[in-house]
Parts: structure tokens; sequence; C-alpha cells
């Protein structure tokens, strides 16, 4: 989970936040319902916190990086439960959530076992009927080039169906833009 200098100044600059809020959110969660209670893996330095809280009414956040953590709190406390903890293990009790998201992250979990506890996760946090959903980058040498000296490993779109169908999901939608995918899967009723 690593991020190199390059990408935690991209990360904290207003110009992602910007990006972020206005095009990768409207974009990944276009037409869903985030319900009442949201949970959002990987906040980093909360570029989605307020995108996010104009779709539910509590929202909850599961970060890594404790310095990353610490910080949530001081800027987004108000917004955003923050919880200190890897999304592939987390402290929380089953069933608890109408929606999990995450941005721009999954290819920061280092491995395929650690993805797919993360999917498996989800799953057992969101109550029967909610929906996980979320973007993430593709796989390119520009995306490589950017994360040199990170964790990088991209979630192919192609079998991340597959994937989420394995640990459980149903209603699965995976959608490929130029340089990211959507995807959307709901914890079976
Ligand atoms: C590139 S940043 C993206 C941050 C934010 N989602 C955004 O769209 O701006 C990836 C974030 O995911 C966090 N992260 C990586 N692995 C994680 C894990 N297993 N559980 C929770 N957070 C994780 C990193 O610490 C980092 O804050």
């Amino acid at each position: 989970m690593a991020m190199n200098y390059f990408h935690k100044l991209l990360c904290r600059s207003a110009l992602w936040e910007r990006a972020s809020a206005t095009k990768i959110v409207p974009w990944a969660l276009s037409g869903l319902d985030l319900g009442a209670s949201a949970l959002e893996i990987g906040p980093g330095y909360g570029a989605n916190v307020r995108a996010l809280c104009r779709r539910t009414s509590t929202l909850t956040g599961v970060e890594i990086d404790p310095v990353l953590a610490d910080r949530l709190r001081t800027r987004h406390g108000t917004a955003m439960t923050v919880i200190q903890g890897d999304g592939a293990d987390m402290p929380l009790p089953p069933r608890q959530f109408d929606s999990v998201v995450c941005f721009t992250m999954l290819h920061h979990v280092p491995t395929v076992g650690e993805q797919d506890a993360l999917f498996a996760e989800a799953l057992r946090v969101l109550r029967p009927g909610g929906v996980f959903a979320g973007s993430d980058g593709l796989d390119s040498r520009m995306f490589r080039l950017m994360h040199l000296g990170d964790t990088c490993l991209p979630v192919p779109p192609e079998n991340a169906a597959d994937r989420l169908t394995r640990i459980g999901f149903t209603d699965i939608e995976i959608e490929t833009g130029t340089t990211s995918f959507r995807f959307r899967a709901h914890r079976p009723e």
C-alpha cells in the first residue's frame, strides 16, 4: 500500500479531489443508491468524502495508513467515522452497511489473495441486498510509471466478475472505460 512521493502529492491535491469527486465518483456510482449507511475502504486523503456525504447520511472509512487515518479524523472527522484498519480484515461487525465503496485503491492491495479477502470483507459487512461499488485504474505503461516504487497490482476487469462471483456476490456489472473500470456487485438477499 506504499505510495511514492509524486503519487502522494497528486492524491492530496485539490486537482485530484475535483477529478475524483466530479468524474470518478459520479461515473462509478451513477444510478446507484448508497442507502443510509456507507463504508469507504481506503479513503486516503479524503478526496471523495464530500461527494459521498451528498449520497448517504452516515459515512464510515477504513484506512490502513495510520498517518492518513489521523489526518482524515482531523479534517473530515465530523463527516466520516474513521477507523484505522485493513480493508481485508475489518474490525467491524457483519451486515452493517447498505453500501461499501472504494475508489482508486484496489491496485494498492499487494496480492490477489488480499484483494479477494477485501472483496470477502466487503460482502461480510454489507446487509443482504447491499451494494459493493467503485472503480480502479486500468493497467497501462503510464499507470505503471506513476506507481514506480509503489505497490501496484491492477485488477484485470475481464476476470473481476468471476472473482466477485466466487466470493458470493450476485447481480454484478463491470464496465471498462478508457483509463479505469467501474464495478458494482450485490450481497444476495
Ligand atoms: C491511491 S489512494 C486513493 C485514496 C482515495 N480512495 C481517493 O480516491 O483519492 C489509495 C488508498 O488506499 C489505502 N489502502 C491501501 N490498501 C488498503 C487496505 N488494505 N485497507 C484500507 N486502505 C487501504 C492507502 O493507504 C491509500 O490511502
